[in-house]
């Protein structure tokens, strides 16, 4: 790693295919939902889905407190709402940033617009550095929108991934 060129390790991982959704998130008064594209299965049996979280993002410290998290796959034709979930969210009533949602069976919030939605128990939580990786089985779920096309980080220009750079 030590002397592969940053450039090319941004372009490479950037290559992976990944979805694009917005994780939700609860403890106490606290909701959020970010902007969220390292998004796998990892098991079966528990059906465990896992995320790899920024340590500075509003979202770890609520998934550390709330032991929960949802995860809300979203249309491709509405790419613009990543870009607001792309820093910590205003709740306003039962709103992020204007959108609709409610608690789920864990509290954590699920989005009335998901196409698509998980809501999970936060099941490991592993140290990755710069992220951890936490990984939560499945205690519910629903298919609102079955033929919608979900979105993936393809369908937009941004990007996210590769060598650390300022911020997060
Ligand atoms: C396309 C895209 C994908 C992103 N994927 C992730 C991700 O998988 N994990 C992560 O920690 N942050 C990811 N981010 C960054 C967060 O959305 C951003 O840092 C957010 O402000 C952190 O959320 P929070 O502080 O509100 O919890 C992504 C951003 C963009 C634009």
């Amino acid at each position: 790693m030590a002397d592969l060129e940053a450039e090319l390790v941004n372009k490479v991982t950037w290559s992976i295919p990944t979805a694009l959704a917005l994780v939700g998130s609860h403890a106490g008064d606290e909701w959020n939902a970010m902007t969220t594209s390292w998004i796998t299965q990892v098991a079966m049996e528990p059906v465990l889905v896992g995320i790899g979280v920024d340590k500075k993002a509003v979202t770890h410290r609520l998934i550390n407190e709330g032991r929960c998290f949802s995860i809300n796959l979203w249309s491709a034709e509405d790419t613009r709402t990543f870009v607001k979930f792309s820093k910590p969210a205003v709740k306003e009533g039962m709103t992020l940033n204007g959108r609709a949602i409610r608690a789920g069976v864990t509290g954590s919030p699920i989005f009335e617009e998901a196409v698509a939605w998980m809501d999970l128990q936060l099941w490991k939580e592993v140290d990755c550095g710069t992220h951890t990786f936490f990984i939560g089985e499945i205690v519910d779920a629903g298919l609102p929108d079955p033929d919608a096309v979900v979105a993936s980080v393809r369908d937009t220009r941004m990007k996210y991934g590769g060598v650390r750079r300022g911020g997060h």
